[in-house]
């Protein structure tokens, strides 16, 4: 009798729930039915089973997808759920579909299947920001504004500049997920429990049928290994931690008045009627801490896992969902509140030049003119300490040198020195911030958008 048969299957009592992993099963529902769908055609194709019954489950499968996972009969996990409606639908006969294979490399299968597809997702939205920042930059390479270090004035650069710094690092975000894409995309299918399987099961094809680049060969390494898993954390981690930085400089700038965000990515107050709040920036930099808690979580379940497989992997899985979710939503929301903000040039000129940001290309520009470095150094900060302009220059020349300003350098050079645009022109080393270093910055982030 069939009833009894599926009713043994899943008993549990009071820990049912607990032991339950329907619910979160949601999210790889379609690709259990594909893996189901590539096996089944294997196994006939292989003389394991028979055509019409292969068929019989295929279509099966079909209506079970159409009903959707919300009608699926209770069971531990979709997969055990999904059986059960085949079998429902085609009789005991539906029973041969878990021919030849086990749940462990089944739901490895699955989660593979479904983690290409959420990691694609992050992959595209790391490259639709990388273009916000490049058009930021394409628009505002002459855009100078202040540069920081420890948050206070530093020297001046551009908005291009700050802007290509982000795209950089997030062009290495989008290697990273590419990396972990890559190792992802195997398939461990026809690895059974662990211990391979007596049938004459055809893994290439059924890797083949679902798309992977080939398989992972150990069995027990497929059933059991979830390093895939860590790696993909680890990377979407490292992703949301690049965009926690540009969200808080662009807090910071919001704050200064530097750059005035889309109202579609600002909030107000409830009860401050003034407010315009860079709310959807404080919560892309919080992203980074639910991440940075995944890995670590993920890390923790993985750590000490003995061969082969355990429960434990079941709790490991929803973090990557976690993870992908709330990073690819940070990035997309990155990626728009850049787009959309407005760069507000005057201030950002004014402030380009507070604190003195140019002291040290006028320490350069003595350098370059037969002062060493350290003794220019100490000039120009005998000057900060008076103000920081020509005339505290001229000064502290007289004070620390003994000889007039003029005596070591073109006193229009120090005026030029001393201009913020002047300053960041004539900083054009390779990846500096001069318009013409910028330009060659651009284009390698153009290539390797067009590239990636
Ligand atoms: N729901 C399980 C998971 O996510 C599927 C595998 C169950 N396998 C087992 N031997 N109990 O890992």
């Amino acid at each position: 009798d069939e009833s009894v048969v599926r009713r043994d299957r899943f008993s549990g009592g009071p820990a049912r729930s607990f032991l339950s992993s329907l619910e979160a099963d949601e999210r790889i529902f379609e690709a259990d039915l594909e893996v189901d769908r590539a096996h089944v055609v294997m196994l006939a194709e292989q003389g394991i089973i028979a055509d019409d019954i292969a068929g019989e489950i295929l279509t099966a499968l079909d209506t079970i997808e159409v009903s959707g996972h919300g009608s699926l009969p209770e069971g531990e996990d979709v997969h055990e759920a999904i059986e059960t409606a085949v079998i429902d639908r085609v009789g005991e006969d539906g029973g041969k579909m878990h021919t030849a294979r086990s749940r462990n490399d089944e739901v490895a299968a699955c989660i593979r299947y479904r983690l290409r597809e959420d990691v694609l997702e992050a992959i595209e939205t790391t490259l639709a920001l990388r273009e916000s920042l490049v058009e930021v930059a394409d628009a505002h390479a002459e855009t100078v504004m202040p540069g920081y270090t420890h948050l206070q004035p530093a020297q001046p650069t551009t908005v291009a500049h700050w802007a290509l710094s982000y795209e950089s690092a997030v062009r290495r975000d989008t290697a990273r997920l590419f990396g972990a894409y890559e190792r992802i995309n195997e398939s461990p299918l026809g690895a059974a429990a662990f211990a391979g399987t007596t049938f004459d099961v055809d893994r290439e094809r059924t890797a083949e049928l679902l798309g992977f680049d080939g398989v992972v060969e150990n069995s027990m390494d497929a059933a059991s290994s979830r390093d895939f898993l860590l790696e993909t954390v680890q990377a979407l981690s490292t992703h949301a931690t690049t965009l926690s930085g540009l969200a808080e400089d662009v807090v910071v700038f919001a704050n200064r008045g530097f750059v005035d965000l889309a109202d579609d990515y600002s909030s107000t107050s409830s009860i401050m009627p003034q407010k315009k709040n860079p709310d959807t920036l404080e919560l892309v930099r919080a992203v980074a801490g639910d991440a940075a808690g995944a890995v670590q979580g993920l890390t923790t379940t993985l750590k000490g896992l003995p061969r082969a497989y355990n429960r434990d992997l079941q709790r490991a899985t929803t973090h990557a969902w976690e993870t992908a979710d709330a990073v690819t939503e940070a990035s997309e929301v990155a990626a728009g509140a850049v787009a959309t903000a407005d760069w507000n040039e005057d201030a950002l000129a004014t402030e380009a030049g507070e604190g003195f940001s140019t002291a040290t290309g006028v320490a350069d520009l003595l350098a370059a003119n037969g002062l060493p470095f350290r003794t220019a150094h100490e000039m120009v900060a005998v000057a900060a300490e008076n103000g920081g302009d020509y005339d505290a220059l001229e000064a502290a020349a007289a004070d620390v040198l003994g000889e007039p300003l003029e005596s070591f350098v073109d006193p229009a050079a120090v005026e030029d020195a001393l201009d913020p645009s002047e300053s960041v022109a004539s900083r054009d080393s390779t990846g500096g911030p001069a318009p013409e270093a910028v330009a060659s910055q651009l284009e390698s982030a153009n290539a390797a958008l067009a590239d990636d």
